[in-house]
């Protein structure tokens, strides 16, 4: 039998991943601040969002989720929200022509500040400290003050979200999503390469089509979806005293809703079906993520889908596969099979970056542009053998032009990582990068079709 759920239920079980901070009382107060303060998302916005999700279970349209690994104070600035905005117009925009599929778009954004760790603490030249956990817990400087826990924060967490949140609305409401702006997407440093190039002839394509339409009488006078577009918002629901803040209930309906983003997910380090994050999780009404790496047991899928979806509702739940290029034959289709046998309506979709992280010998931490794409490759072809939906795809990415991602078609090696290394956390895809990831997905989409 299910104990009754409420937005503090999560309290009575077992917790991973969470700060410790030195001040209980500071941290009540804090709380109790959020939670006064208005949301960020409405209901009616999730609820949409999540009969979008539903269509992408059914292979009707794609879905788009990326962002940074971590937002950080630092970062924040409306030219970085402008850019990584404008790479996820045109990745969608290559998903939309070239596969003539719509998109779904989710930025890992406006909230995406949290972060699970491997290791609780971090050592350098001998002294050892606890580990960074984002900006919304303690500061990335090593320095024993610096990584301590400040409730201040989740406060300062949620200003940025709100100030990301605004702009991404008026980028997505006020033109910059203009279908005739389809040039201007192309970033110029993408420009320049043989890739900036295929988009540029797709764009002319897109522009020519536009004209066309516009002497058919359809133009953004009157068809409001060529000059608007919608970004939900998401992030992963690790520090619950945050997300609790946020969940409130709708007065129409009486459900619960995490207000603090339209979907939220659980990691691959916090999914244990009797902990606190699933607990949580079970009781909103939102769209939640589910990672599933390559620990991952049947058993424990099933269960956690029984306690998250338990009405077997299209759109609820999306599983994030991320088991690392050349483990996906191996781990992925068990998974899959069992929640087809099971009748479990699931969207899949494919994170082709927390699996493939590696470490390079000058300290860094990569990933290959190569591997990222085998991965994305392989779960198409999975689903493909077993006559299955790939939904979408979960990226870490920015409109910047940094150095995190070795290959690609600059061909960045381990020695160029130093020049801009800006991440918080893991490294992203830059926009070359993932507008290459974009053309090789619209290729698969087209083939699946054909
Ligand atoms: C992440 O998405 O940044 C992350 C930590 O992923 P995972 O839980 O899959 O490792
Ligand atoms: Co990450």
């Amino acid at each position: 039998m299910t104990s009754i759920w409420t937005p503090d239920s999560w309290r009575q079980k077992p917790i991973l991943q969470q700060p410790t901070y030195p001040d209980a009382a500071a941290l009540a107060e804090v709380e109790q601040q959020l939670s006064k303060q208005a949301p960020l998302v409405f209901a009616g916005e999730i609820r949409q969002l999540k009969k979008q999700l539903a269509a992408v279970g059914r292979g009707e349209t794609f879905l788009l989720q990326g962002g940074d690994c971590a937002e950080s104070f630092a970062e924040f600035s409306a030219n970085n929200i402008r850019d990584t905005f404008k790479v996820m117009l045109q990745m969608a925009i290559v998903l939309t022509f070239g596969a003539q599929k719509p998109v779904v778009k989710i930025g890992r954004v406006a909230g995406q500040f949290a972060k699970p760790r491997s290791d609780g603490f971090e050592e350098q030249n001998g002294v050892k400290l606890p580990t960074y956990r984002g900006d919304i817990i303690n500061d990335i400087q090593f320095d024993p003050v610096a990584r301590v826990p400040d409730p201040e924060r989740l406060l300062r967490a949620y200003y940025q979200s709100a100030a990301t949140l605004n702009l991404l609305r008026a980028f997505s409401r006020g033109g910059l999503a203009d279908l005739n702006q389809v040039h201007e997407w192309n970033l110029a440093f993408v420009k320049k390469s043989p890739l900036g190039e295929r988009y540029e002839d797709l764009a002319h394509r897109l522009t020519e089509t536009l004209a066309f339409m516009k002497a058919c009488g359809i133009n953004t006078d009157n068809s409001p979806q060529l000059h608007e577009t919608t970004l939900y918002t998401s992030h992963e629901a690790l520090l619950l005293n945050y997300e609790q803040a946020f969940t409130r209930q709708e007065e129409a309906t009486g459900k619960w809703y995490d207000t603090s983003a339209h979907m939220l997910w659980i990691g691959d380090r916090t999914r244990q079906p009797d902990h606190a994050h699933i607990e949580f999780a079970r009781g909103i009404g939102n769209p939640i993520g589910l990672k599933a790496g390559p620990s991952t047991k049947v058993d424990d899928l099933l269960r956690n889908i029984d306690a998250l979806n338990p009405d077997n509702e299209a759109g609820r739940l999306n599983i994030i596969v991320r088991m690392g290029a050349n483990q996906v034959e191996e781990f992925f289709p068990p998974l899959l099979r069992a929640v087809e046998q099971h009748g479990k309506t699931v969207t899949w979709s494919c994170d082709p970056m927390h699996g493939n992280t590696i470490k390079t010998n000058n300290g860094y931490k990569t990933r290959s542009a190569e591997s990222v794409l085998t991965e994305v490759k392989q779960f198409f072809q999975v689903h493909r053998a077993e006559g299955t939906v790939a939904g979408g795809v979960h990226f870490e990415m920015t409109g910047r032009n940094v150095t995190e991602c070795i290959g690609g078609q600059y061909n960045l090696t381990e020695h160029d990582l130093a020049d801009r290394y800006h991440t918080h956390c893991d490294p992203r895809l830059n926009a070359d990068q993932a507008l290459e990831l974009a053309f090789l997905i619209a290729d698969n989409l087209k083939s699946a079709q054909a």
